[in-house]
């Protein structure tokens, strides 16, 4: 019996755990909190604080894992790459993981290689950021050089902006760095590339549609397939493709998130080396049959991944919609009741749906990825249509607050 570590075991880890373990596979799940729902899922649980490399891999040579992974979350990417590097098991490499979680060394390996991205310079104070703006120009976004989930992201509008929240964005990075770019206006989109012995592949590739205001690199719906098309559906799906290969992914699943502007042109916001969150995998496996958890065990594991477990099997227009405060299908307020999911399941069209909302917490105005609280995804004929049946299913879902 071969023996997995998964990095992390959380809400997002968990139902990836379960798959394991019904694999047959034997589980050692690691996480900082000794409540983390996975940990209870897993085999052998240990409440080890991820980030010390030298404790995961303590826990990872005294099972005698036969590989490592991680869903989800980024922050253990570079520790899966570290771990499995140390102890001669499948790897990204330390390398590659380092390219592909720090956004300005990820930048300047892009801009080598020429793939299209925004302007950027590397921000570790005032007098730098100052600088930054007058190179990318207004409007920019600032964000920690690493971090995710749209903690201390912000646009920029003016030189004040950036006074008020480089603090904040320098405060989540572990290095003390940040970056600013040029904000590009256009449609934002995710794709999922399958890199198998250097061969990088295009699986899908979505609409992620983002609420106005404070919350604007919130994804809050996805739509599959994308809407743009001809030449520029040519051009983006190329450069997710060119972006993970630039980053030099050989084996390994990965992120990569494009904006479409009006002029025709396609940029790289960013691209990440794992599974993402925020129900990606659901869509992958709606809309084209392939389960990204099995491919991920089995990179993990060192194992074959052919074709059939690989390539779509078919295509499946769907959408996502987040329940999200308004404008999303939430109220804003302390939750006094939630309603039962079933009328959103039996809504025409949805093939999922779950909501992580509890009596008690105070739904607020999206600002990040953490204020989504549970999802509706629908299939349809069209895209168009699955997302209007998405939306109609999301109102179905009763929320009293107070
Ligand atoms: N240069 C940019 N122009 C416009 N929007 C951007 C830009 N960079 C980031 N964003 C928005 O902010 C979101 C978060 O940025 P990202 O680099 O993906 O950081 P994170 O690691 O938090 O996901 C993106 O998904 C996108 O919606
Ligand atoms: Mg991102």
């Amino acid at each position: 019996m071969k023996t997995v570590l998964f990095v992390g075991a959380g809400r997002h880890q968990r139902r990836a755990i379960l798959q394991a373990r019904e694999r047959g596979l034997r589980v050692v799940g690691v996480d900082r909190n000794p409540d983390a729902p996975g940990l209870a899922d897993s085999d052998v649980a240990e409440a080890v604080d991820f980030t010390d490399v030298d404790a995961v891999s303590e826990v990872a040579r005294r099972h005698a894992v036969d590989g490592a992974l991680t869903v989800s979350a980024d922050r253990a990417v570079p520790v899966v790459a570290a771990v499995t590097e140390r102890l001669g098991l499948p790897s990204i490499g330390t390398a590659c993981a380092h390219l592909l979680t720090h956004k300005i060394a990820m930048r300047r390996t892009l801009a080598y290689a020429g793939v299209s991205q925004p302007e950027f310079a590397a921000v570790r104070d005032r007098r730098e950021g100052r600088a930054a703006l007058a190179t990318v120009g207004l409007p920019a976004v600032l964000k920690p050089a690493d971090s995710g989930g749209q903690r201390g992201v912000f646009r920029l509008d003016s030189y004040d902006d950036l006074d008020a929240h480089l603090h904040v964005a320098l405060a989540e990075s572990r290095s003390g760095e940040a970056i600013v770019e040029a904000f590009t206006d256009g449609l934002e989109m995710n794709g999922i590339v399958i890199a198998r012995d250097g061969d990088a592949a295009l699986l899908t590739l979505s609409d992620r549609l983002r609420p106005p205001g404070i919350g604007f690199g919130v994804g809050w719906i996805h739509v599959y397939p994308a809407s743009i098309y001809g030449d520029q559906l040519e051009l983006a799906e190329r450069i997710a493709v060119q972006a993970v290969q630039a980053l030099g992914l050989r084996n390994g699943i990965a992120f990569p998130q494009l904006i479409a502007s009006r002029d025709g042109k396609v940029v790289v916001v960013e691209v990440a080396a794992r599974i993402p969150g925020g129900q990606m995998a659901d869509l992958v496996r709606h809309a084209v049959g392939v389960d990204l958890v099995e491919v991920a065990l089995r990179q993990a594991l060192g194992e074959e991944v052919p074709d059939e477990i690989a390539l779509p099997r078919f295509s499946q227009p769907l959408a996502i919609r987040f329940l999200t405060a308004q404008p999303g299908p939430l109220p804003t307020g302390r939750v006094t009741r939630i309603g039962s999911l079933d009328p959103v399941l039996a809504g025409e069209g949805v093939v999922q749906a779950d909501t992580y909302l509890q009596v008690g917490e105070t739904i607020r105005p999206v600002r990040l990825d953490g204020d989504r609280r549970g999802y509706v995804i629908a299939v349809a004929d069209t895209n168009v249509q699955a997302l209007a049946r998405a939306e109609a299913a999301a109102q179905l879902l009763e929320v009293n607050v107070e």
